[in-house]
C-alpha cells in the first residue's frame, strides 16, 4: 500500500479524519504553549510599578463595575500618531498587576493609560459627574451618583488577598493595614507616612471636594490620577529594558 492509498483512508472516513486533525493540531499547539508555562517571567520588571494602593483598587473595582472599558482603551500602541497623542506607549510590566487586563478593544472616548496628573482632581470630579459641563459635545455618561456613595471599608482586605492569591505581591502587611490605608489616602488630616512607605507615589488628600467620607468618586479619580504615572519615562531605559 503506497502511502497515498493510506491518505485515502483518511479522507474517506469523516471520524477519523476529523480524530487526525485534532491530533496534529493539539501536538503544534502544546508546542507553542506549554514552553510558557514553564518561564520564570513572561514580563520584565520595570522599575516603579508597585501593586495598586487600596483606595486605587477600590476605584479600579468602579471603573470595571462601570464599564468605562467599553467606551476607553487603557494601551497605547507603539504608533507616531498614538505616541505624540497619549505619551510613551504602553509597556507589558504596566498592566501585570491587572486582573484582568483593562486594554480593552473600544475607543469610543480617548485611551486612558497615562490620564493620571493631566487634569485636576476637581476637573475630574466635575466631568465625571456631568461630562457636557466641560466637553460640551461629549457622549459620555454621568456619573454624579458615585460622589453620594460612600465606599464599603469594612471587610476590603480581602480584595488585596483576592490579588494576591493570583500573584500580586501585596505583603502581609499590606493586607493588614488595606482597610485602614483606604481612608487616609483620602483623608487630608490622615498621617500617611504608611501608604508612602508602602505605595510610592500615591496621590493623596481629598478627591472628591468632600473630605467627611470615603466615596467611590474619591477611589476613582485617585485610579485615575495614578494612571501611567507609576514608570518614570524621563529615566527609562529602553535598551536595559528589553536587554
Ligand atoms: C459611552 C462611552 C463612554 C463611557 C461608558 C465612558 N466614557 Fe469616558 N469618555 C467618553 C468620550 C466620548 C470622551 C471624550 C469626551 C469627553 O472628554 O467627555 C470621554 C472622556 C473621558 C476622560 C477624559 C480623557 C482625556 O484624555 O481627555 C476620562 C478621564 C474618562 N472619559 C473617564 C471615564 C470613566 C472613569 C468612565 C467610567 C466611569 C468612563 N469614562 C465611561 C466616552 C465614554
Amino acid at each position: 500500500m503506497s502511502l497515498m492509498d493510506k491518505h485515502v483512508i483518511l479522507e474517506r472516513n469523516a471520524t477519523l479524519l476529523l480524530v487526525g486533525s485534532l491530533l496534529v493540531v493539539a501536538v503544534g499547539g502544546i508546542v507553542e504553549i506549554a514552553p510558557l508555562f514553564y518561564l520564570e517571567n513572561t514580563i520584565e520588571k520595570v522599575e516603579g510599578m508597585r501593586p495598586y494602593s487600596p483606595l486605587e483598587l477600590a476605584g479600579r473595582n468602579v471603573y470595571i463595575r462601570e464599564g468605562c472599558y467599553v467606551c476607553h482603551s487603557q494601551m497605547i500602541r507603539p504608533f507616531r500618531d498614538e505616541v505624540e497623542r497619549y505619551g510613551h506607549y504602553s509597556l507589558a510590566a504596566e498592566s501585570m498587576y491587572d486582573h484582568p487586563f483593562q486594554w480593552g478593544s473600544k475607543r469610543t472616548g480617548p485611551d486612558l493609560a497615562r490620564v493620571g496628573d493631566r487634569y485636576s482632581n476637581e476637573w475630574h470630579v466635575q466631568h465625571l459627574a456631568d461630562p457636557r459641563s466641560v466637553v460640551p459635545e461629549s457622549i459620555m455618561p454621568a456619573y454624579a451618583y458615585l460622589k453620594e456613595t460612600p465606599i464599603d471599608v469594612k471587610g476590603f482586605s480581602t480584595q488585596l488577598s483576592a490579588n494576591a492569591a493570583v500573584g500580586v505581591p501585596y505583603s502581609d502587611e499590606m493586607i493588614a493595614t488595606a482597610e485602614a490605608d483606604l481612608v487616609a489616602q483620602a483623608d487630608p488630616n490622615a498621617d500617611t507616612t504608611g501608604i508612602e512607605g508602602r505605595y510610592p507615589k500615591a496621590k493623596l488628600g481629598d478627591f472628591d471636594g468632600n473630605p467627611q467620607s470615603v466615596t467611590e468618586m474619591d477611589a476613582l479619580v485617585a485610579y485615575l490620577q495614578m494612571l501611567g504615572t507609576l514608570v518614570d519615562f524621563s529615566t527609562y531605559d529602553e535598551a536595559a529594558g528589553y536587554r
